[in-house]
């Protein structure tokens, strides 16, 4: 082994991406793998670039949340598939927050997927892959102690910042918001106890429909087996501006046909 680049240890491997032991105390790296998984491990698939993808647009995303005073776990990226986060201790709630029906809340409640919802809905499920996640109350999450009223409160108040910006930084760039999950951590800063976003923010966790054709940009396109995965998720990166050049330069020598005349890159994809 070369001696400046020691063995990592892994603190958990999950699913889509690997955490390691971070260069100093109270930091950790997020790693992102092209491995998919849904249906709680049932479908497994490798989406080439995915974890390239996922990395870039997450960190984007949790660098704007910042720029908007919502803490994040996001220190900085190291590269392409890495970033460095602050070690938290995540609070075992997937909170999800829905603008339009659709997945399993049009499933369980027989509403049209697609429908708009009269008010922005939130939901918990209990992170237990055991369990498959379950939909659990409030009541579930206080009385069984994963979070505190306070932590409660305070996830509830992040969660809805969080879409009120999204939404518009999205629609921004064509794609609406439809839900998300997003997970919480907590952390001791200055000997304060906080609750910062943590784990990602990508087309893994997000339904994504262009705004115009209602197309899935996100996840969807593997759970369904709706092909083209990797372009919707490089379309989301393109959209926010976070292709590197030479990825963009290849996109737009891609949408050229051999032979025809140059044209400027076209900002449109298809
Ligand atoms: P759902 O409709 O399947 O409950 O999903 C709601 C949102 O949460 C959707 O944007 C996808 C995301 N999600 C995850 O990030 N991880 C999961 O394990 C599940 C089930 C959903
Ligand atoms: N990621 C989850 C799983 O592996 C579910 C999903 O995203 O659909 O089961």
């Amino acid at each position: 082994m070369h001696m400046n680049m020691p063995r990592r240890s892994i603190i958990y491997e999950g699913k889509a991406k690997v955490m390691f032991e971070g260069p100093e105390p109270g930091t950790h790296i997020m790693h992102f793998k092209d491995d998919a998984t849904a249906f709680n491990n049932q479908k497994r698939g490798l989406i080439t670039g995915k974890g390239v993808l996922n990395n870039r647009i997450s960190e984007y995303i949790m660098n704007r949340l910042g720029e908007m005073s919502i803490p994040t776990h996001f220190i900085r990226s190291i590269n392409m598939r890495e970033q460095l986060v602050k070690a938290v201790d995540i609070i075992p709630l997937e909170v999800i927050i829905r603008n339009v029906a659709a997945g399993s809340l049009s499933k369980r409640l027989g509403i049209d997927e697609g429908k708009p919802l009269p008010r922005t809905i939130i939901e918990f499920c209990y992170k237990s892959d055991a369990l498959g996640d379950p939909i659990v109350s409030e009541d579930h999450i206080i009385s069984f102690g994963w979070a505190h009223i306070f932590e409660l409160e305070e996830m509830k108040g992040l969660a809805y910042r969080v879409n009120d910006y999204l939404s518009g930084l999205f629609m921004g760039v064509g794609i609406r918001l439809v839900d998300f999950k997003i997970e919480f951590g907590r952390l001791v800063e200055n000997d304060e106890l906080r609750i910062v976003v943590a784990d990602e923010i990508s087309p893994d966790s997000c339904r994504l429909w262009d705004a115009k054709t209602n197309e899935k940009m996100d996840k969807d396109r593997f759970r369904r087996d709706m092909g083209g995965v990797e372009e919707a998720y490089r379309e989301v990166a393109r959209r926010l501006g976070v292709l590197e050049e030479s990825e963009q330069q290849r996109a737009s020598l891609r949408a050229v046909t051999p032979g025809s005349p140059p044209r400027k890159p076209s900002t449109k994809k298809k």
